[in-house]
């Protein structure tokens, strides 16, 4: 890509824009935004920018564009595919001043905010007023809601609830070129052209720079349960996921993680919190919700009965704050204690549903063939396994050569069952060079066009999405 280094006449630009205070190129913040969650990858920027309102926001696209310089967005940097990294050097644009609700239309169960607040700051701001939004990432406490919006993330509850982009109705963007739009309109039903809000979704900065975001809300739910499953067998485990369903329930969370999973958690956060019998291969956590406690105990009940036509050992029942609360601390750092562990690698498989069990089998097929130890997890109601591939002592020629071999299998088998490669945490830079599983020249060249429509000098998040950005 012919990009520009950013020159001291640049930076010049950038203070008259946003304040001296605001243009960053110590070493310290340069540090920060060179990496994200994502394994163990670094890319400096050249230089990091905190607007602080749209108009900022736009003077700054108008200038890079017109010199050629890179822009990536940052929010809270959880990000888990490179979403945020600045490959190609340039300017990281550093949302976090963007962290305002700006209204919440509670007549309407609307709220507009700016993209830098907390997920799960948001989400309480909005249960004190009596409404709902239900996507819940595993980073919630740390993660922004525009990063969320830009990976289209997922997370435990969207086995009922739906994900980020089942929520976003409009979107504030600046576009390359410097341009202010709306992508839609606050409406909850609309047929008027062209989708561009829900285009932008999950585009991971790669279409233009999220400045507003009009979310639907839904009223607060008052009550939930969750029921800890321990199998004796992971593929039972799997296959007892869709029995639920088609016995007519559906939870508001159904999680599988592997015995690893789990014990590497307890490990990590230091919990007794779950007795873990030698014979135990896999959990299911699942939790029902719902505005009247005795209907949640009966659905409760009868998804105890459909588990235990599987071999399981006793089940754990949670009904108390401290219960609950522990049981999804030990579930969300799953992801930070297998990294705690090893160097790894992390894919997001997700497949129909009922294929869960035969994706489990592959991927252990696969780890055998390819020497590679998986942990496997995730959002098993929605078909969703995460599958963290730790290094252990896989030697690191094997590493570099051999596992993206395998990987590239698992992804072949993943859309031969009807599934893809990602179902929550985005393409962004470590999963491009595997687009061309889950599309073919056709659609890659449309999905190309499009980015060249936006962002004609390809100044937006290059590196990202396409193989040739
Ligand atoms: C989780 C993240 C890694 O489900 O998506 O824990
Ligand atoms: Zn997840």
């Amino acid at each position: 890509m012919p990009f520009n280094k950013i020159l001291p006449g640049d930076i010049t630009f950038f203070k008259s824009v946003v304040g001296d205070k605001y243009v960053l190129s110590d070493e310290e913040n340069l540090a920060r935004c060179a990496s994200d969650q994502t394994e163990d990858l670094h890319y400096l920027p050249e230089v990091v920018l905190q607007p602080g309102t749209t108009e900022e926001v736009s003077s700054i696209l108008k200038h890079c564009n017109q010199q050629h310089i890179p822009v990536t967005a940052r929010g809270a940097g959880t990000g888990l595919s490179g979403g945020a990294l600045p490959v190609w050097g340039g300017v990281v644009l550093d949302m976090k001043r963007f962290n305002k609700i700006l209204h919440i239309d509670k007549r309407n169960f609307q709220v507009t905010t700016e993209p830098g607040i907390i997920t799960q700051e948001l989400q309480e701001t909005l249960k004190a007023e009596g409404l709902f939004y239900p996507p819940d990432p595993a980073s919630k406490g740390s993660c922004f809601i525009g990063g969320n919006v830009s990976e289209n993330s997922g997370g435990p509850r969207a086995v009922k609830y739906g994900v980020v982009k089942d929520y976003v109705l409009n979107l504030e963007m600046v576009l390359a070129s410097g341009e202010i739009i709306w992508t839609g309109a606050n409406v909850l039903k609309n047929a008027t052209g062209y989708n561009l809000t829900q285009l932008v979704v999950g585009s991971e900065g790669t279409l233009g720079i999220i400045t507003k975001i009009v979310l639907r809300l839904i009223p607060a739910v008052k009550h939930d349960l969750i029921l800890l499953v321990p199998f004796r067998s992971a593929v039972e485990a799997c296959a007892a996921v869709n029995a639920i369903f088609l016995a007519g329930y559906t939870p508001s969370a159904l999680e599988f993680m592997e015995r690893d999973a789990l014990e590497w958690s307890m490990r990590y956060v230091q919990s007794t919190g779950v007795h873990l019998p030698d014979d135990i291969a896999a959990h299911l956590l699942i939790e029902v919700d719902g505005n009247h406690m005795e209907e949640l105990y009966r659905d409760a009940d009868a998804i105890s009965q459909i588990v235990q036509q599987y071999d399981v050992d006793e089940i754990l029942f949670a009904d108390t704050h401290e219960q609950k609360q522990m049981l999804w601390t030990l579930r969300r750092k799953v992801g930070e204690a297998v990294k705690s562990n090893s160097i790894y690698k992390e894919e997001d498989t997700v497949v129909p549903r009922a294929e869960l069990p035969e994706l489990l089998k592959i991927i252990k097929d696969l780890g055998a063939e390819f020497g590679f130890k998986s942990v496997c997890y995730g959002h098993a109601g929605d078909g969703n396994l995460h599958v963290n591939i730790v290094k252990g002592d896989m030697t690191d020629e094997d590493w570099h050569n051999k596992l993206p071999q395998g990987i590239r299998r698992l992804f072949q088998e993943v859309v031969r069952m009807g599934g893809t490669i990602s179902g929550e945490h985005g393409i962004g830079l470590v999963q491009r060079e595997y687009m061309d599983i889950a599309f073919n020249k056709v659609q890659l060249g449309l999905m190309q066009q499009i980015k060249t429509v936006f962002d004609p000098n390809g100044i937006l998040n290059p590196g990202k999405i396409l193989m040739n950005t």
